[in-house]
C-alpha cells in the first residue's frame, strides 16, 4: 500500500521535477527536462497527473507554431501513458513585464496583457481537460507601502477574477479557480497572503461558487500558521478546491521541500484530516494530491526522481499511520476522554431559544465553574503522544 498508483491521485507540477536548481545566488545545476520525458517518468512512478504553467510547456514569447508543437507533444504523451492534466495555471511572474504584477500592476497596459495571457490559457485548460485553474499571484504585491494602493489593487484583483469567472461561464468550460495564498517571496508582501485573506476576498466576488483555494503547506507555515487548521477551515467552508503539498521548516524563505521533510506532525494531522475527516468522518477531500516542491539543487536527475517518489511514499506512509492511529482502541478512548466528539453537538438544544438559555439555572446560576480548578483535565497531551507514537511506528 506504499506503492503509488493512479488511484491515489498524485500529481506533480512540470515546474517541480523540471526545476533546474537556479536560486537567487546561483544559476542552474541541472539541464531542463523535456515534457514527454517527464510524462513518461511520472507514469512509471505511479502518478496520476501532471500540472503546468503555460510557460513551463512553451517559453514566454513562443510563436503560435512553437506553442502548438509543445501542446501536441503533451497531448500525445498524455494519451499514450494515460497521465492526466487535471490542473493548469498561468505564469504571471517570470517575465520582466510582470515585475510589478499581472492583475494588479500599477501599469494598466500590463494588466490588460495579463488578462489576455490568462484568457488564452483558459482555452488551453479546456483543451487539456483540466477542471481546476490555479491562480498564484506571486508578483501581486509590493515592497514599499506608498508604492501600492492596496485598496485599488484588491479592486483590480476582483475585477480580473470576475472577468475570468464570467468567461468560463460563457464558454461553458466547467473550470473552477483556486487562489493560492503566499505571504511573501518574490514580493516583499504579496496580496491575499494567507488562506484566510483569500477566503474573505472570495466572498466579495461575482461568482464565489467558482472560486476556492489552493493552499500550500509551506506558504501558511511561512506565516507561522497551522496548515492543518487552515485546511480544516477551508473544508468547512467548501473552499478546498486543490492543494499544494510540500515541506517547510519554520518561518523563512519558501523551501518547497519534499512533503513531510518539514513539520512532520503537521503533515501527519493533515493526511489524517484529508483521508479520515475529523473525527470519525469519511474522506474529507477527493481532489488531486498535488506536490509543489523543488528537488534541491544539490541533486542530479536520479535525485529528482527519487525526490518525486519520496513525496508519494511519505504521503502513503502517513496515510497508513493515520489509519492505525484511528483504529487503535487506546486512541479512541483518549479521543472520548478528550471529548473531541462533543464539540459536534450544538450548544443550544434543538428548538431551544436564547430565552430558554437565560431561563436555565444549570447553565449559570447553579453551574459550578469553580469545580474546574483541580478538576478533570482533557488529556490532550496523552492524545498527542499516542499520535506521535503512531507517527514513529512505535505502536
Ligand atoms: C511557490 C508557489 C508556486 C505556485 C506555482 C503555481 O512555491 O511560490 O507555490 O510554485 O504554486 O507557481 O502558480
Ligand atoms: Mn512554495
Ligand atoms: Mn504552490
Ligand atoms: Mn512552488
Amino acid at each position: 500500500a506504499t506503492t503509488p498508483t493512479p488511484a491515489d491521485h498524485f500529481t506533480f507540477g512540470l515546474w517541480t521535477v523540471g526545476y533546474n536548481g537556479a536560486d537567487p545566488f546561483g544559476g542552474p545545476t541541472r539541464a531542463p527536462l523535456d515534457v514527454v520525458h517527464v510524462v513518461e517518468k511520472l507514469t512509471e512512478l505511479g502518478a496520476y497527473g501532471l500540472t503546468l504553467h503555460d510557460d513551463d510547456l512553451f517559453a514566454f514569447g513562443s510563436t503560435d507554431a512553437e506553442r502548438r508543437t509543445q501542446i501536441d507533444r503533451l497531448i500525445a504523451a498524455s494519451a499514450s501513458t494515460g497521465l492526466k492534466v487535471p490542473m493548469i495555471t498561468t505564469n504571471l511572474f517570470s517575465a520582466p513585464v510582470f515585475k510589478d504584477g499581472g492583475f494588479t500592476s500599477n501599469d494598466r497596459a500590463v494588466r490588460r496583457f495579463a488578462l489576455r495571457k490568462v484568457l488564452r490559457n483558459l482555452d488551453l485548460a479546456a483543451e487539456l481537460g483540466a477542471h481546476t485553474f490555479v491562480m498564484w499571484g506571486g508578483r501581486e504585491g509590493a515592497e514599499y507601502d506608498a508604492a501600492k494602493d492596496v485598496r485599488s489593487a484588491i479592486a483590480r484583483y476582483r475585477e480580473a477574477v470576475n472577468i475570468l469567472t464570467q468567461y468560463v461561464t460563457d464558454k461553458g468550460y466547467g473550470i473552477r479557480f483556486a487562489i493560492e495564498p503566499k505571504p511573501n517571496e518574490p514580493r516583499g508582501d504579496i496580496l491575499l497572503p494567507t488562506l484566510g485573506h483569500a477566503m474573505a476576498f472570495i466572498e466579495t466576488l461575482e461568482h464565489p461558487e467558482l472560486v476556492g483555494l489552493n493552499p500550500e503547506v509551506g506558504h501558511e507555515q511561512m506565516a507561522g500558521l497551522n496548515f492543518t487548521a487552515g485546511i480544516a477551515q477551508a473544508l468547512e467552508a467548501g473552499k478546498l478546491f486543490h492543494i499544494d503539498l510540500n515541506g517547510q521548516r519554520g518561518i523563512k524563505y519558501d523551501q518547497d521541500l519534499v512533503f513531510g521533510h518539514g513539520d512532520l506532525h503537521n503533515a501527519f494531522s493533515l493526511v489524517d484530516l484529508l483521508e479520515n475527516g475529523a473525527p470519525g468522518g469519511g474522506r474529507a477531500y477527493d481532489g488531486p494530491r498535488h506536490f509543489d516542491y523543488k528537488p534541491s539543487r544539490t541533486e542530479d536527475e536520479n535525485g529528482v526522481w527519487a525526490s518525486a517518489a519520496a513525496n508519494m511514499r511519505t504521503y502513503l506512509l502517513l496515510k497508513e499511520r493515520a489509519a492505525a492511529f484511528r483504529a487503535d482502541p487506546e486512541v479512541q478512548a483518549a479521543l472520548a476522554a478528550a471529548r473531541v466528539d462533543e464539540l459536534a453537538q450544538p450548544t443550544l438544544g434543538a428548538g431551544e431559544t436564547v430565552d430558554d438559555l437565560l431561563a436555565d439555572p444549570t447553565a449559570y446560576e447553579t453551574f459550578d465553574s469553580s469545580a474546574y480548578f483541580n478538576g478533570k483535565g482533557f488529556g490532550f497531551v496523552h492524545l498527542q503522544q499516542l499520535a506521535t507514537e503512531h507517527l514513529m511506528g512505535a505502536r
